[in-house]
């Protein structure tokens, strides 16, 4: 562990629903989802190990035996990772409480398990020390920061409240979802019962009088909460325009992995991420798109900024724009599915011309 990082531990929260990410999360819970080749939850992983933390706690809910099932023990990421799972889903400030029982150091790194970031950890640490806080929050600019958590600061950059998607926010700095707590705040969060850490404890400790500091970043930050967002963070990583240590492969226009057959008169560009067992026929011509394993797409089809989830057919000649396609769906040849359309897993539509736009 490097100088800095010494007596911090990271809790990770995993448990949300990730219903703004359906049907692709009803078989996969949001931070398993793949981007560039890998979860994304990896990514964070990889970037909390090269910081020199070593123990991490996963707080699981929903879908929780999938973790476990990928990750293990956390050996082979060069940690040691625990989960402790809620038999009903806590909230954020409840699933921080509930792995209490397993932190034994004086400061607790805690994530949001959906964010991608080029965030240095060691400086939001620094800045939490230096500061004496009780809590730090990572803070970055948004050009809309309503669908976040927006917080005013001082000029000396201690927090001043912290209002959960407001409608008239008074600023565009946003809670980036990574904080450092103090192990006693965290014991401090009432046990057993839901809690939203951003609407009841840090409005609370405000309340209270509790010194809570923010750390301003510019680096990369995105939530990838959304499919606009899950694609544009793929392709970012795809590109190297996201950090990540763990990216599968050189930084490029398309990230294949080796068990997928692109024909050479495919056209693949702007940070495409294709999977393992994809066939992708001649002619296809795909820009940021994000193909699970085992999708075929047919000769001459259109794929851009959309998602594919595994085992989904996508006809010859068919035209994909900003589209979600669920897991083992079957579009016809010649379909048009444009803006934001999602179609369920299994669904099958026929060949001729579907136009569907949301
Ligand atoms: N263990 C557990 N239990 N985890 C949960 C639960 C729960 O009941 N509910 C949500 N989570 C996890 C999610 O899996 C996700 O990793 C994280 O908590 C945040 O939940 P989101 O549902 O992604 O919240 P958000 O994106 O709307 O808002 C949050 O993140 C923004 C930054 O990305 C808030 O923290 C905002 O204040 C913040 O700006
Ligand atoms: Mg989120």
């Amino acid at each position: 562990m490097t100088a800095d990082l010494d007596g911090v531990e990271a809790v990770v929260l995993v448990g949300g629903m990730g219903s703004r990410l359906r049907p692709l999360t009803l078989s996969v819970p949001k931070p398993m989802l793949p981007a560039a080749g890998i979860p994304v939850l990896a990514h964070l992983l990889s970037r909390i190990r090269a910081a020199g933390v070593r123990h991490v706690v996963l707080g699981t809910s929903y879908r929780a035996e999938v973790f476990a099932e990928h990750f293990g023990d956390g050996r082979c990421l060069g940690l040691q990772l625990d989960y402790v799972t809620e038999d009903e889903p806590l909230g954020t400030g409840g699933g921080i409480r509930n792995v209490a029982e397993v932190l034994s150091e004086p400061d607790v790194l805690v994530f949001n398990g959906d964010v991608l970031s080029g965030v240095d950890l060691a400086a939001v640490l620094r800045t939490h020390r230096d500061a004496a806080a009780e809590v730090t929050l990572q803070l970055v600019r948004v050009a809309d920061p309503r669908a976040f958590g927006c917080v005013p600061t001082d000029s000396a950059g201690r927090v001043l409240a912290f209002l959960e998607k407001s409608d008239d926010p008074p600023t565009d700095l946003i809670n980036a979802g990574c904080y450092v707590f103090r192990r006693e705040v965290i014991c401090s969060i009432p046990a057993g019962r839901p809690v939203s850490v951003e609407r009841e404890t840090f409005p609370g400790l405000l309340t209270a009088g509790a010194r809570l500091q923010s750390h301003v970043d510019g680096s990369y930050w995105l939530d990838l909460g959304t499919p606009a967002a899950l694609v544009a963070g793929s392709a970012d990583l795809v590109r190297g325009i996201a950090p990540s240590a763990a990216l599968p492969g050189s930084p490029g226009e398309a990230l294949v992995d080796p068990g997928a057959r692109v024909d050479p008169a495919a056209v693949l560009a702007g940070g495409c991420a294709i999977g393992a067992g994809c066939v992708i026929e001649a002619g296809a011509r795909l820009t940021g798109s994000l193909l699970m394993d085992g999708v075929r797409v047919g000769a001459d089809a259109v794929l851009t900024r959309s998602v594919v989830a595994a085992g989904a057919r996508i006809g010859d000649g068919t035209v994909l724009s900003d589209a979600v396609i669920g897991e083992g769906a079957v579009v016809g040849a010649r379909c048009e599915l444009r803006d934001g359309v999602r179609i369920w897993p299994e669904v099958v539509l026929p060949d001729g011309g579907v136009r569907f736009s949301s």
